[in-house]
């Protein structure tokens, strides 16, 4: 089965060649562009196509894979609300993904930006290279006996709540599906969560009704002083609403791994470039504000399982086998 990876970087193929002898069968080819209308007829000749976060799997692409013959979408990441679901089940085309590859490596990226964002160790660095070793600008508060807020206790909430907990957190959540087994943390409703949050962590999925969960309504209800980190979804926060928060000193810091408009910049080098887009340069100017690019999975453990999950994902196709990885809506 021949498979066409989208957008690969160096360490994607590292991990992907480790693993594909013991995959036979399976052939993958790597590109460097990334899926789009303008290279989603490169597909052509291939089963199926492989493809990340940053993608467009629209309605268009996937009309087009679809005319190319493509049978097979390996997400090869969690999220998949890049893509057209309903369009890929019309042209009957299935869409693997994987599901939990290391929750650890994201929960753990979500403290640091915490930690980041709290106590500015990333101004802390340069400082002292610059030999300029006073503390002004550098204070935090401490997490200890404070209360964290985690909105989405699935896989990677659930982590973040056990990192909360070893830091002398409170934790309280919130999630549509409480899980009733999680007795060290106390579930709550999205107001209390808001109202009551020292830290407010982001751990569900972007759907339709998560869309713009944190906005000017939501934003009023939290705490003054609160600390926000997203690394969840870019679309979880109204940005515009969120800037002008920033700006009225509603919170005492803010950590994004994602933010909306990500898909432009997200794993390029534009430092040489002078960037359009305003809103994401108005975050960065910010002394509170630290961002990173969607890095949160990025570990050794979690490229080495995502790469053995989609080749799994693969075989299973391959061989007919059921697809327990499918995403179907
Ligand atoms: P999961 O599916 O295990 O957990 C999601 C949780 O959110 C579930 O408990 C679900 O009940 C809850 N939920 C769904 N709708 C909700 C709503 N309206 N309100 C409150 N809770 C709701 O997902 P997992 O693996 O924990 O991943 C969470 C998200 O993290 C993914 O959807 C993805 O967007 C993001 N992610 C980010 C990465 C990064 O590199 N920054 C890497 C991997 C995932």
């Amino acid at each position: 089965m021949k498979i066409l990876f989208y957008g690969t970087k160096n360490y994607d193929e590292q991990f992907f060649q480790k693993l594909l002898p013991e995959y036979p069968g399976i052939s993958f080819q790597f590109i460097e562009a990334n899926l789009c209308p303008e290279t989603a007829p490169l597909s052509s000749g291939y089963e199926g196509i492989c493809a990340f976060v940053n993608a467009d799997i629209g309605t268009s692409v996937i009309e087009i894979l679809s005319r190319c013959g493509i049978r097979l979408i390996l997400m090869r990441c969690a999220g998949y609300n890049n893509v057209d679901l309903a369009s890929a089940h019309t042209h009957h085309i299935k869409v693997l993904r994987v599901p939990g590859y290391s929750p650890e490596a994201v929960a753990e990226h979500a403290m640091a930006l915490a930690l980041t964002a709290n106590r500015h160790t990333h101004k802390a660095y340069i400082k002292c290279r610059e030999n300029n070793f006073a503390l002004n600008g550098l204070m935090g508060v401490n997490f200890y006996h404070k209360t964290a807020g985690i909105i989405g206790t699935g896989k990677i909430g659930l982590a973040m709540a056990r990192i909360c907990q070893g830091f002398g957190m409170r934790v309280i959540a919130y999630d549509l599906y409480p899980d009733k087994k999680l007795d060290f943390l106390t579930y709550v409703s999205l107001d209390e969560l808001l109202s009551f949050s020292d830290l407010i962590s982001l751990h569900c999925p972007l759907t339709e009704q998560t869309h713009h969960m944190i906005r000017q309504e939501t934003i009023e209800k939290m705490k003054d002083g609160v600390i926000l980190v997203n690394t969840s979804r870019g679309g979880l926060i109204k940005t515009s609403d969120l800037i002008a928060g920033i700006r009225d000193h509603k919170f005492f810091a803010v950590g994004l791994d994602v933010y909306e408009e990500e898909t432009a910049f997200v794993y390029e080098d534009l430092s040489e470039r002078i960037l359009q887009s305003s809103t994401i340069q108005r975050l960065l100017s910010f002394p509170n504000v630290t961002i990173t690019s969607h890095q949160g999975f990025f570990t050794e453990e979690a490229l080495t399982n995502i790469a053995e999950t989609t080749l799994q994902n693969a075989q299973a196709f391959m061989n007919g086998e059921e697809l327990k990885n499918e995403v179907t809506g």
